[in-house]
């Protein structure tokens, strides 16, 4: 099963990748987690890569195509892929197309999280994650038992420095300009389904759910 995850800034992807994952067995590919993690090893990708971040805005194709590539030929013994946050921008759908049939793979589902704008707004300006495990919550939405502290490991929460009001505004325009047109893209090939992603976690999840019936 090949599905990918569509949606703005802080529409719940990967909120429900980790649901998805943790159920269908199936490897978790999100560029933003990988590309943090090089921001933190400050590793020549990372180093370049944060300028972009910082600001709202996309890395660039050629980066990410790569980290891409090699998260691909790495991958283990799971039963396929999620997608979450890749591909971006129709480059980045291309490739995708051209590289799996390589890997005879295809992809089954695009599953794109529609919220409103002020709800992602509110989101992500209260988004906190773990710096340990990199666990998501929110201070409303998912608290945390005890303030700052993950459930899971103990560790320290944080907030992520593109999550300011400020950042949030120029990473939606961003959505806005280079990654909604995926949308219509998919939907030519008639890959698309939407789910309301204004709903509770676990009614998204399930909306979700109900979609992947079709691939197992
Ligand atoms: P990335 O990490 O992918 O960020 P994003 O797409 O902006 O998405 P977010 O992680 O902010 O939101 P989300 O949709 O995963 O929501 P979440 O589940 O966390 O990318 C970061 C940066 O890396 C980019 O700006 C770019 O610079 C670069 N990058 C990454 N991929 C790239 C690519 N392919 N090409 C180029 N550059 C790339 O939820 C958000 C909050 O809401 C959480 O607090 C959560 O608890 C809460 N929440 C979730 N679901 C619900 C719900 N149903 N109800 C209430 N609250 C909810």
């Amino acid at each position: 099963m090949l599905i990918i995850l569509l949606g703005p800034p802080g529409a719940g992807k990967g909120t429900q990748a980790e649901k998805i994952t943790g159920e269908h067995n199936l490897a978790n590919i999100s560029t933003g987690d990988i590309l943090r993690s090089a921001v933190k090893k400050n590793s020549a990708l990372g180093r370049k890569a944060k300028q972009y971040m910082d600001q709202g805005q996309l890395v660039p194709d050629e980066l990410v195509v790569e980290i891409v590539k090699e998260r691909l030929r790495n991958s283990g013994e799971e039963d396929g892929y999620l997608f979450d946050g890749f591909p971006r921008t129709v480059e980045q759908a291309i490739f995708l197309e051209k590289a799996l049939p390589e890997l005879g793979k295809k992809i089954d589902r695009v599953i794109s999280i529609d919220v409103e704008e002020s709800e992602l707004i509110e989101r992500l300006t209260g988004r906190r994650v773990c710096s340990n495990c990199g666990a998501n919550y929110h201070i409303k939405y998912n608290p945390p038992a005890v303030r700052n502290v993950c459930d899971k490991c103990g560790g320290d929460l944080y907030q992520r420095d593109d999550d300011t009001l400020e950042t949030v505004k120029e990473r939606l325009e961003v959505y806005r300009k280079q990654t909604e047109p995926l949308i219509e893209f998919y939907e030519k090939k008639d890959l698309l389904s939407s789910v309301d992603g204004s709903k509770s976690m676990e009614e998204v999840y399930e909306q979700i759910n109900n979609i992947l019936e079709d691939f197992q």
